[in-house]
């Protein structure tokens, strides 16, 4: 049907690109990402905190006749994230695209409202979703500056970064962060041939959050994983080369109903 999920993203839109993807490893959007990277041509480096989900992805992609890496490492050490970089490098001779996936709230700490927050929590749901992003994209920009050939920066954020997240603050607020992150990287090296976008994604049903309800989603069903890959592929590859800087909404239509439904 015409807004059944699409199943990969454009053919051979990043043949020889060499391409890192932290969080690759997971059962949801990260490991969805990876494949679809590798299936549009790129060399992949699976980076994940969990091993055996980084090499089992690494190991898909070998299988299916992608050139890709297991890396492992914590994105809070700065230094495993400086080491995702150079690793990638050191595998495949550069990097082209990096694409940052860890993130999410519920995974973390609890949903409550924010007077009940406290700052631990705020803290590491910062560090998982915002921070960390900041310093992937520090790594790569310098390999692609000394490269001289430009990258491309592609950051999985939420719609709730664009509109109010009840019981979601720092989630909220960190996703937010990203539209501006990715702005100013934008601003700062367009000039260097070097991109960043999001990618806002809505509800996506994954093995570790399949539930959702499909009644608040104007296109009346749940997201999959593969609904956010072909927006990821695009931004990763020179599908995208004049676009920089956005923010690209995958939500079936929630962020722009409002209070409306179609009969009103
Ligand atoms: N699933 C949704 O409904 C939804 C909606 C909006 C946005 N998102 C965003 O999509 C992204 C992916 O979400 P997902 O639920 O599909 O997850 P996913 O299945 O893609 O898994 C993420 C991976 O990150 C890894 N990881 C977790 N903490 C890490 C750490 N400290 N260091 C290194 N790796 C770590 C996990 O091992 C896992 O393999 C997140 O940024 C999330 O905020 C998801």
């Amino acid at each position: 049907m015409w807004n059944d999920p699409v199943v990969s993203g454009p053919a051979l839109a990043m043949d020889g690109m060499s391409a890192l993807v932290i969080g690759g490893g997971g059962g949801g959007i990260g490991r969805a990402i990876s494949r679809a990277f590798a299936a549009a041509g790129a060399a992949v480096a699976v980076a994940d905190r969990d091993q055996d989900r980084a090499a089992e992805a690494a190991d898909e992609l070998t299988g299916s006749g992608a050139r890709a890496v297991a890396l492992v490492g914590d994105v809070r050490s700065r230094s495993d994230v400086d080491g995702f970089v150079t690793g990638t490098v050191a595998e495949f001779g550069r990097l082209d695209a990096l694409a940052t996936v860890v993130g999410g709230q519920v995974a973390f700490v609890p949903a409550v409202r924010l007077h009940e927050m406290g700052d631990e929590d705020w803290d590491l749901v910062y560090e998982l979703n915002l921070r960390y992003v900041a310093r992937a994209a520090r790594a790569a920009i310098r390999a692609f500056l000394h490269q001289g050939t430009g990258g491309s920066i592609v950051s999985i954020g939420s719609v709730t970064g664009l509109m109010a997240a009840p019981r979601q603050a720092g989630y909220g607020a960190a996703k937010a962060g990203l539209v501006s992150l990715a702005r100013t990287v934008a601003a700062e090296y367009a000039g260097d041939g070097i991109r960043m976008n999001v990618v806002a994604c809505g509800a996506i049903a994954t093995s570790a959050r399949p539930a959702g309800n499909a009644a608040q989603v104007p296109m009346g069903r749940i997201g999959v994983p593969d609904d956010v890959t072909a927006a990821a592929v695009y931004l990763a590859s020179p599908l995208s080369s004049y676009m920089t800087g956005q923010t690209l909404v995958v939500d079936g239509g929630v962020t722009v109903r409002g209070p409306f439904s179609a009969r009103d």
